[in-house]
This record gives C-alpha cells, sequence and structure tokens, in this order.
C-alpha cells in the first residue's frame, strides 16, 4: 500500500533580487497514516518551504505530492478550500489575529468554510475544551501566555477536524515545561483522532518525544530517513551526526553536574 503523504522530486527555487536560490532540490518522502512523522534540520534548511509547498502557501516548481490520494499539486483554486479543511497548520510564531478574541481565532476557519453558526459554537467549545482553552475564549490573544497563544494555533488547525496536521516549530518559542504540555497535546490529538502530524522542528528533543520516524533536510535534500532511534545510534548525515552530538554532549557527566565542558 501507497503512504498516506507521499512527496516526490519536489523542487522549489526562490529568486531573491534576481538570484536563483535552491531550497528544495528533490524532496522524496513517505508518511504513514496516523504517524507522528519528524523533520529536522537546521534554520535555512528549507523546513518551512516544504510545509508550504504541501499546503499550497507556496508553489512548488515540480515534483508530486499525494495526501491520502489526492493530487496536492494540481487542485483547482475550489479544491484546495476543500483540502484545506482536511490539513491543519501550526506555526512557531502562532500567526493569530491579535482583534479576535480567542473565540473568533478558533470560528476562523469554520466561517470561512461556511459552517452554520450553531455548529460553529458547538465545535468552537468543544475544541476548547480538548486543548484547555475555555477559561479564555473571550480574551484576546495578547493577554495569554505563549503555551495559551500556541493552544489557540493548535485549536484552530483542529477545529475542522482535519485528517493531517503539519506543525512547523510549533514549540521553539516556548520554554521546556510548556514545550512539553504543547507536545502531550499533539501526542493526544494523534491518538485520540488518528490525526497524521508532519512535526517540523529544530529540536531533537521534541522529535524524540513525539516520533517514531524521522527524516533529515539539509541543504534542500532528505539526507536520511528512518527510525528516530537509528538515527540517533547511528547518524549517517552531517546534520544527524551534529544534532547526535549536541545530545551526546548534553548528556555527558561534566555537563549535567554543571561544571562546563
Ligand atoms: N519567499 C521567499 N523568497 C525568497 N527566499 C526565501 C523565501 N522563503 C524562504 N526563503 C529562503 O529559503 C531558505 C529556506 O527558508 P525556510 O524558511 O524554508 O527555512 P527553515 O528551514 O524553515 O528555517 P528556520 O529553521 O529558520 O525556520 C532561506 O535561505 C530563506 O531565506
Ligand atoms: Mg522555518
Amino acid at each position: 500500500m501507497s503512504a498516506y503523504l507521499q512527496i516526490k522530486d519536489l523542487h522549489k527555487t526562490f529568486y531573491p533580487h534576481g538570484q536563483p536560490l535552491k531550497v528544495l532540490d528533490g524532496i522524496d518522502l513517505d508518511v504513514e497514516k496516523g504517524e507522528i512523522f519528524g523533520i529536522i534540520g537546521f534554520s535555512g534548511a528549507g523546513k518551512s518551504t516544504l510545509a508550504c509547498c504541501i499546503n499550497r502557501l507556496e508553489k512548488a516548481d515540480s515534483g508530486t505530492i499525494e495526501l491520502g490520494g489526492t493530487d496536492i499539486l494540481s487542485l483547482s483554486k475550489d479544491q484546495l478550500l476543500k483540502q484545506r479543511h482536511k490539513m491543519g497548520m501550526i506555526f512557531q510564531n502562532f500567526n493569530l489575529f491579535d482583534s479576535m478574541t480567542v473565540y473568533q481565532n478558533i470560528a476562523y476557519p469554520l466561517e470561512i468554510s461556511g459552517v452554520p453558526p450553531k455548529e460553529i459554537k458547538q465545535r468552537v467549545s468543544e475544541t476548547a475544551e480538548l486543548v484547555g482553552l475555555t477559561e479564555k475564549l473571550k480574551a484576546h490573544p495578547g493577554a495569554l501566555s505563549g503555551g495559551q497563544k500556541q493552544r489557540v494555533g493548535i485549536a484552530r488547525a483542529i477545529v475542522t477536524k482535519p485528517d493531517f496536521i503539519i506543525s512547523d516549530e510549533a514549540t521553539s518559542a516556548l520554554d521546556p515545561q510548556t514545550t512539553i504540555q504543547i507536545l502531550d497535546l499533539l501526542k493526544e490529538i494523534n491518538q485520540k483522532y488518528g490525526i497524521t502530524i508532519l512535526m517540523i522542528t529544530h529540536e531533537l528533543d521534541a522529535i524524540r518525544y513525539t516520533c517514531n520516524r524521522m527524516a533529515v533536510l539539509e541543504g534542500g535534500k532528505i539526507t536520511e530517513s528512518g527510525l528516530v532511534r537509528d538515527i540517533f545510534e547511528n547518524p549517517h548525515s552531517k546534520t544527524g551526526e551534529l544534532f547526535a552530538k549536541v545530545f551526546m554532549l548534553f548528556q555527558s557527566p561534566e555537563f549535567t553536574k554543571g561544571e562546563g565542558i
């Protein structure tokens, strides 16, 4: 059986100041239904560009993306609107509407797709409860902590009951304790509703905590992919080696004693 998300030979070049900048250089990726699949890479590796090509916020130059049997790159505008309903996105910088309340932020994707008001109310209230925001529905994002803002971001991504979520650095702006809470929430959503999650991050711990399989993105290519454990123990890419090295360093007795290295 073919994978749920199948990306083949995806290319994307930007032209800042008229000069070509190849950001995705032949990406091949398979994600199975129901898994949380990690993508790791350093800043500038092309992670967000890949995320944006999948949900078509950016237009890929060539290649194919199939999600649940749908050819994403050939969808018409109308078909894309329907598809976006099945595909949530969580952003590092939350991307909330500051002038709207938490309720309005969560309701927004339902409103633009014409869901009846009574159903919107019901779904927002259920989703707010799931992410622990029931008490904050009338607040504006400016009055929330980072963790609470990201809960709004997650609620907005799941309120349409998607099959698939792209999480682009969802926890990079959060402290370690809040990071764990948000990762637990993503795991809960994955397990409870079977939502497939593409977890893009530069935090190895976030991947170790949530994913079974991962891929390394380096210089616009997937340089290795497989079980998280294998990549940790025996990395074959430069990025994989560096991440594993930093991890080992943080585990070393000198470091954990707090005596510096
Ligand atoms: N719209 C754009 N126009 C021109 N260049 C872009 C555009 N978007 C991204 N880039 C460039 O593409 C490269 C990859 O950017 P991208 O945002 O995908 O990286 P990233 O892996 O998500 O990095 P980070 O970890 O910092 O979020 C960078 O060099 C960036 O400057
Ligand atoms: Mg990014």
